[in-house]
């Protein structure tokens, strides 16, 4: 039976996270080349300039500055210092809904009380905040975090901690229950339909009203917490996408996969979901077209932008999850 999409799947995984192979892969000239159809840029700048275009063009986004497993706190204060900044420079940004010529694609939210889905986000790896670090790193997580999120609360910007390995869950799902308290419209997070333990997250979180992105999960875990067949992780995503949209928060449907967006939509319609009550995420430069197609039909689709040197890791996960992504990095890496 096949592991997900693609054998070479565990083994792109490990490579992931090995500082051989990122040296190796890293210097190959091909390489910047493949890596710019993923990623926004090395500055600032460039990201801000891939999400003034995308929302012109009535897309939300939400910017990821490159990183992750971080054991030096050095490191992850400057890691704070980009988001801080990044955070200031978004609050600059002209918004469609500011240009009178340009119809709001955000009104009223049904189901969040008096608030509406803000077109601008960030999504913070909680392991460059100092998770890992050796002793406090949960409490230096927590501490950098809340940094953040005061600063986006302040600013009208989201933020979404995104969900690693699931070593990292519980820590990761305390600090956002923690930060939820005092920010509970400016905090969200990632849940992966692979872990067997996330349908019990999504029921609780759903009764709490959360904000949840409901992505299939993207690390190599082992069979005793999660899925490994497509078929039985697509099979927990529809049954978590359904608690999800049945609850009281405001589900981001994270995924490619037409059949997930598809049943998305068809739940939403089923629960009297309007378009401001979820919305639909992917990645940059992955399926531009049917972006544009959601957004066309009026639905919120949020664009993932990462930006920053640090692509490696990032990188090697899309490659893994798609043999024509790996296909096509393989034939151009090709001599002759
Ligand atoms: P999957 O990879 O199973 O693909 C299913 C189908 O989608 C394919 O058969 C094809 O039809 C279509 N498709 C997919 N890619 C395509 C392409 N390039 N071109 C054309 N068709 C394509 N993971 C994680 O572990 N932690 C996290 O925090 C996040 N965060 C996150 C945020 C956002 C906004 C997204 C979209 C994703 C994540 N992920 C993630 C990654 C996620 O877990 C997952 O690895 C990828 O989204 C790939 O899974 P899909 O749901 O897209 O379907």
């Amino acid at each position: 039976t096949p592991v997900l999409t693609n054998p070479l799947r565990p083994a792109l995984l490990a490579a992931a996270r090995s500082p051989r192979a990122e040296r190796g892969i890293t210097r190959m000239p091909v390489t910047r080349r493949i890596v710019d159809r993923f990623v926004a840029g090395e500055s600032r700048e460039a990201a801000l300039h891939a999400v003034r275009d995308l929302v012109r063009d009535n897309r939300f986004v939400t910017i990821d500055y490159l990183g992750e497993d971080t054991v030096d706190p050095a490191q992850a204060d400057a890691t704070v210092r980009e988001y801080s900044a990044m955070i200031q420079a978004l609050a600059q940004l002209p918004t469609p809904a500011d240009d009178p010529g340009v119809p709001s694609t955000h009104g009223p939210g049904m189901l969040l009380a008096g608030t509406s889905p803000r077109p601008l986000e960030v999504s913070v790896k909680l392991s460059a905040f100092g998770q890992a670090l050796p002793n406090d790193g949960h409490a230096v997580a927590l501490r950098n975090a809340s940094t953040v999120v005061e600063a986006a609360a302040a600013a009208g910007v989201w933020v979404t901690f995104d969900m690693e390995d699931h070593t990292t869950t519980d820590s990761t799902l305390s600090i956002v229950r923690e930060l939820r308290r005092d920010h509970p419209e400016t905090v969200g997070t990632v849940l992966q339909a692979y872990l067997r333990r996330t349908e019990d997250d999504c029921r609780a979180f759903a009764d709490e009203g959360a904000r949840i992105r409901l992505c299939k999960g993207a690390y190599n875990e082992p069979e005793a917490v999660a899925f490994r067949r497509k078929r039985d992780v697509d099979a927990s995503y529809l049954r978590c996408l359904r608690i999800l949209m049945q609850g009281k928060g405001y589900p981001m449907v994270a995924t490619h996969d037409p059949a997930m967006i598809e049943a998305a939509a068809l739940l939403a319609t089923s629960v009297h979901r309007g378009r401001d009550d979820f919305e639909f995420q992917m990645l940059y430069g992955i399926r531009p077209a049917e972006q544009q197609r959601l957004t066309a039909l009026g639905q919120h689709l949020r664009v993932y932008v990462p930006f920053g040197d640090q692509w490696y890791g990032y990188f090697v996960r899309r490659l893994a999850e798609r043999p024509a992504n790996l296909m096509f990095f393989l034939r151009s890496a090709a001599p002759g």
